[in-house]
Parts: structure tokens; C-alpha cells; sequence
């Protein structure tokens, strides 16, 4: 998977510090190795410091090696890999590919990542405009990400498989019990990507005794935690260990 200049898309060569392109565009790898692409004028950023170290503390537990052992199972020693807002690397640092490029528009995630992980290219740039080479990735990733669904067709290989991982109908169904008045199950969009067909989709489900003190921190890596009142965050402080269900759906898509 060729790099390519976000100003004039030719191919970015990597020296020792930075990388350029022969239009002598230049781009500063960062102390910690990974590579900023993402252009002065945009606006955009990803997870604030706060979200990453509460993902990356219960991450760190984990709780969710059962979901990257599983993703595992499809991606081959000498694929190519891309993993689109990959946030601190918890997964794409896990995988055994030949090639591996991780994004993000998290400073602060792609700093960790990149601290920990030198077996990936980590760059700094929205998954919207991804700077890669048509048809170059032999597997693409989404954990839990917005689906970047026309840069996905884009970059995937004829041969290549995309890879989605999302929350299934009833995933910390307990958590939510003990939080809300009405707790409510998850709504599981269906997907259907114009060039890419389903080929399997994978229900996993755990059942964990979440510590006390790993509640919070995952309770703060789901979406709804900024639309819960106080008063029923402030139930968290008071629970215990709590069995907590790990429901996830991994589906598979082909191109067409
Ligand atoms: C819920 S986190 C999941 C991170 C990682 N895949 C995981 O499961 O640990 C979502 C990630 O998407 C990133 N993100 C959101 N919008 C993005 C965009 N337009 N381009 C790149 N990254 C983005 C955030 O910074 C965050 O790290």
C-alpha cells in the first residue's frame, strides 16, 4: 500500500524523518513514529484524551481479546492491511499482517499507537480522504468506526474483504439495566454497500465479570455515555462487579 501526498497524491517516499513526494511536498514523522497527513486547513479531530485513556485503561484489561482473536482468524500473514480509525491500536497492533497501516484523526491515540507498535504505519488523517493507492489493501478494518463506505471500495483490492465489527442488539444489556430507568437494545442497522457483497457475518457474544473499577471506563467508550444525564452516570459509582454481556457482529463483505 503506497502513501500518497495529500496536496498533489503522487507517491510519498519515507527518509529518515519524514516523508515526501517528488513535487517536494513534505510530511514530519512524529517523535513517537507516526506520520501526519492531515492538511493545516482542516478542522476535524478525533477522540479527545479523555475517551482514549478510558478505552485504552479497559482495553488494556482485556476484556476484549476474545474480538480481535476472532477478526484474526481472516487475515492472513502476508495480506495487506488497513485499519481505518484504529484509535490507540488495540487491535491493529494484534494482527500478524505483512503490511499494516493504521488511521486516525486522534493525536492522542495515534501517539500511543504509535509509541507501542512499530510493526504499523500509523498516520494521522480522516478516513474520508484516505491517502492510499486505489486497489491496495487486501483487508480493510472498522471496529466500532464510521464507515468511510466509498474509500473503502476505493482501496480494497478485487480479492480484498472488508471487515466490520459493531455492537450487537443486547451488548452491555446489564450495564444499562442498572443505569436507566427504560433500558433499551441496541438498534442494528443493516448495511448494503453498492460494490461490495456480504460473504458471512459472525455473532460473538462473552459473559464477564466486569471489576468494579473498569465499569466507568467502559461505560465512557460507548456513544451513549454523552447523552446520559449525571445523576444516572452517577449510578456507576455505586455499583460492584457486574456480569456484563459482550455481544458484537462481525460481518464480512466481498468486493463485487
Ligand atoms: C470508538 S473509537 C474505535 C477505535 C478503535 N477502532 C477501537 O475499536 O479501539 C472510534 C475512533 O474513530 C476515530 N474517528 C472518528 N471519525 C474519524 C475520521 N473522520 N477519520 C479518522 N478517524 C476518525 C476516533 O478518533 C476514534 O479513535
Amino acid at each position: 500500500m503506497n502513501i500518497l501526498c495529500p496536496v498533489c497524491k503522487n507517491i510519498l517516499h519515507k527518509s529518515d524523518k519524514f516523508y515526501s513526494c517528488e513535487n517536494r511536498h513534505s510530511f514530519d514523522i512524529a517523535k513517537e513514529g507516526y506520520l501526519n497527513l492531515n492538511l493545516k486547513n482542516s478542522q476535524k479531530s478525533g477522540d479527545n484524551a479523555e475517551m482514549i485513556k478510558a478505552r485504552k485503561a479497559f482495553l488494556e484489561k482485556d476484556y476484549y481479546s476474545f474480538l480481535r482473536e476472532e477478526v484474526d482468524k481472516y487475515i492472513k500473514t502476508d495480506d495487506e492491511l488497513l485499519d481505518l480509525a484504529c484509535g490507540e491500536g488495540y487491535y491493529t497492533s494484534y494482527f500478524k499482517a505483512r503490511n499494516k497501516i493504521g488511521i486516525d484523526l486522534s493525536k492522542t491515540g495515534l501517539k500511543i499507537a504509535s509509541k507501542a507498535d512499530k510493526t504499523t504505519t500509523y498516520l494521522l488523517c480522516s478516513i474520508f480522504h484516505t491517502p492510499l493507492q486505489d486497489s491496495s489493501a487486501d483487508v480493510i478494518l472498522t471496529i466500532f468506526a464510521p464507515v468511510a463506505k466509498e474509500e473503502i471500495i476505493r482501496i480494497l483490492k478485487d480479492d480484498g474483504i472488508f471487515i466490520l465489527v459493531r455492537p450487537d442488539r443486547d451488548h452491555l444489556f446489564e450495564l444499562k439495566e442498572k443505569i436507566y430507568e427504560h433500558p433499551y437494545y441496541n438498534e442494528v442497522e443493516k448495511f448494503s454497500f453498492s460494490g461490495l457483497n456480504t460473504y458471512k457475518q459472525i455473532p460473538i457474544r462473552k459473559t464477564m465479570t466486569v471489576r468494579k473499577e473498569d465499569l466507568n471506563n467502559l461505560f465512557m467508550m460507548t456513544p451513549y455515555y454523552n447523552t446520559t444525564s449525571n445523576a444516572d452516570k452517577e449510578k456507576l459509582k455505586d455499583l460492584d462487579d457486574l456480569p456484563v454481556t459482550f455481544s458484537f457482529l462481525i460481518d464480512i463483505y466481498q468486493k463485487s
